[in-house]
């Protein structure tokens, strides 16, 4: 149990959350209650069933489920009521402003058009920024088990959206399987991406070995690291991220599911804080891996017994990390340092 005190701090830090799939914050009662709505049939008979298969062995047994869970997505409405559902528990975690994945293939495959995805998604957002003041960034995220020219075609369908999306569309992401599928892969779609302006990111090292982290960087030319945690393998790797301060997006709960760690006393973010590396902490999926943002900073304040200091510092990283505008951070980190 987390002292009452620590846990109203974590809850008091300015935060921003910038590892989020936002089909992977679908709850059991959720998929359920899309399911009844869109006539579809799944394979669990309860909420319960459905929750107890969450037991997952690497990052694949995870997809599968994870893929399954998205397939009850289908109107405006059900990708807006995803969207709301996720921005109020963030709200209530104290995050001001999000940085959301979401993978259109997903639902492109299915015969979900791009731009039901999109305006769900938008209108959650848009309404949660005027309503509340919490702001979000959205990040078009390619599956790697798929083709590269899957990605260009996703991109060249979704162009055509980016003028009324500007205001929040602002990066590109890659995610899904990771070993087999290395950034070289996506290499001509990213560079096109960087391009058009867009702000990148990639998934590696979760899974995958040191050298995908480093071609993410030279290959791919991305601003952050989704994960990253295994770069710790690699001394010159570790040199240069604390060098160049690149962002790593660690998602704790996620790695303990996960089996990316055995044990959360074992997680290295704690280490990799300590040396310098701007890591920032984040939930990922936050339905099946057994909590949101709040609860991954809970779960390393007591495994890791950090410091305020340290969990101020996280919570710093997050804002410097985001893709907002250097007028907007620094408001926030000065929040930051007021409430310090
Ligand atoms: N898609 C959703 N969550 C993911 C993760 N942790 N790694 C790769 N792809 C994902
Ligand atoms: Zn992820």
């Amino acid at each position: 149990m987390i002292d009452p005190k620590l846990n109203e701090f974590i809850v008091a830090l300015p935060k921003a959350e910038l590892h989020l799939h936002i089909e992977g914050t679908l709850e059991p009662e959720l998929i359920f209650e899309l399911a009844r709505r869109n006539n579809i049939k799944l394979n669990y008979a309860s909420e319960g069933e459905l929750r107890r298969a969450y037991a997952f062995k690497d990052l694949q047994s995870f997809l599968d489920l994870y893929y399954a869970g998205a397939s009850v997505l289908i109107t405006e409405r059900d990708f807006y009521d995803m969207t709301m559902a996720y921005l109020k528990r963030a709200q209530a975690d104290g995050v001001c402003h999000t940085e959301i994945m979401f993978d259109p293939q997903t639902h492109t495959e299915r015969g979900v058009a791009i731009e039901t995805v999109f305006a769900g998604i938008a209108r959650a957002v848009r309404e949660m920024q005027q309503q509340a003041g919490l702001t979000s960034y959205l990040l078009m995220s390619f599956l790697r088990h798929l083709s590269e020219e899957s990605a260009f075609e996703t991109l060249e369908a979704a162009l055509p959206l980016r003028e009324q999306y500007k205001d929040i569309w602002v990066g590109i992401g890659l995610d899904s399987a990771e070993v087999g599928n290395p950034p070289d892969k996506f290499q001509r779609v990213f560079t096109r991406c960087k391009e058009l302006g867009f702000r990148l990111v990639a998934h590696a090292g979760e899974e995958g070995p040191p050298q995908y982290v480093r071609d993410a960087l030279d290959l791919l030319h991305v601003d952050r690291i989704d994960h990253g945690v295994r770069s710790e393998e690699d001394p010159d790797l570790v040199k240069r991220l604390i060098r160049e301060q690149i962002p790593l997006t660690v998602c704790p709960l996620s790695n303990l599911k996960l089996c990316v760690v055995d044990d959360m006393q074992d997680h290295n973010i704690a280490r990799l804080l300590r040396q310098g590396l701007v890591v920032t902490v984040n939930s990922d999926d936050p339905a099946y891996f057994g909590g949101y943002v709040g609860d991954n900073y809970r779960a390393i304040a007591t495994s890791l017994k950090l410091s305020k200091a340290e969990l101020a510092k996280l919570a710093d990283n997050s804002l410097v990390a985001s893709f907002l505008p250097g007028y907007r951070k620094n408001q926030l980190r000065q929040q930051l340092q007021a409430m310090l």
